[in-house]
């Protein structure tokens, strides 16, 4: 399949392999968990590239703003520290079969409050990991038809977002996107 990032909805997404923390974007979006206090996977990756500046920025976060956690399908923004992003939005996917069937509501949430959070902050340029789909098991070809579905609905609610890289760690998860993607509204 293709080295090359392949574009959708007229070429305001983007999907390739490549690492996150590499991404030199407005923001990037990290997969937290509820303490925002750091974890493994993708927010591990971000907080040990992105240096303390992150971690005491979520701090604050859970002191004032979100004392008991941040909600699964909620988002919060903070500096991006010694990134190349200038800020990470920091949102929590939700456990796959844990929230009462509502994981894939949960999911386009994630997703519709990053955007709307990015917008908010006037950034132009975002890179999204695949959300919920490592240690929060969500299944990866479930995960691709939400995602592209609710970037297809929230999308052109926000003309003022230009790129958004959809980010996958391998070719493979990349694949398994690209072949169960419905933005070309091939999905019933
Ligand atoms: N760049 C891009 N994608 C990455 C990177 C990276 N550097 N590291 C991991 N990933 C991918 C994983 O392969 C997976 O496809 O990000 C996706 C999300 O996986 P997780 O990071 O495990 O996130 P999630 O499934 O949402 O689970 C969240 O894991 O990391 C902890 O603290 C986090 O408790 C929380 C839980």
């Amino acid at each position: 399949m293709p080295s090359e990032p392949i574009t959708y909805l007229a070429g305001r997404v983007c999907v390739l392999a490549g690492d996150l923390t590499e991404q030199a974007v407005d923001a990037i979006v990290n997969a937290a968990n509820s303490s925002l206090l750091g974890g493994g996977g993708v927010d591990g990756a971000i907080h040990r590239h992105g240096g303390p500046a992150i971690l005491q920025a979520c701090r604050n976060l859970r002191t004032s703003l979100w004392p008991n956690g941040l909600p699964a399908g909620q988002a919060v923004i903070t500096t991006g520290g010694d990134l190349p992003a200038r800020y990470v939005i920091h949102t929590v996917g939700p456990i796959y079969g844990r929230h009462g069937g509502h994981e894939a509501e949960l999911l386009a949430d994630c997703y519709r409050n990053a955007l709307a959070l990015a917008a908010g902050h006037g950034l132009r340029r975002l890179a999204i990991p695949a959300i919920a789909t490592g240690i929060y098991g969500y299944p990866a070809d479930e995960a691709a038809r939400i995602v592209s579905l609710t970037l297809c609905e929230t999308l052109p609610k926000h003309p003022e977002i230009e790129e958004i890289r959809l980010v996958f760690f391998s070719d493979e998860q990349r694949d398994i996107f690209l072949a169960h993607q419905c933005f070309a509204g091939n999905c019933r």
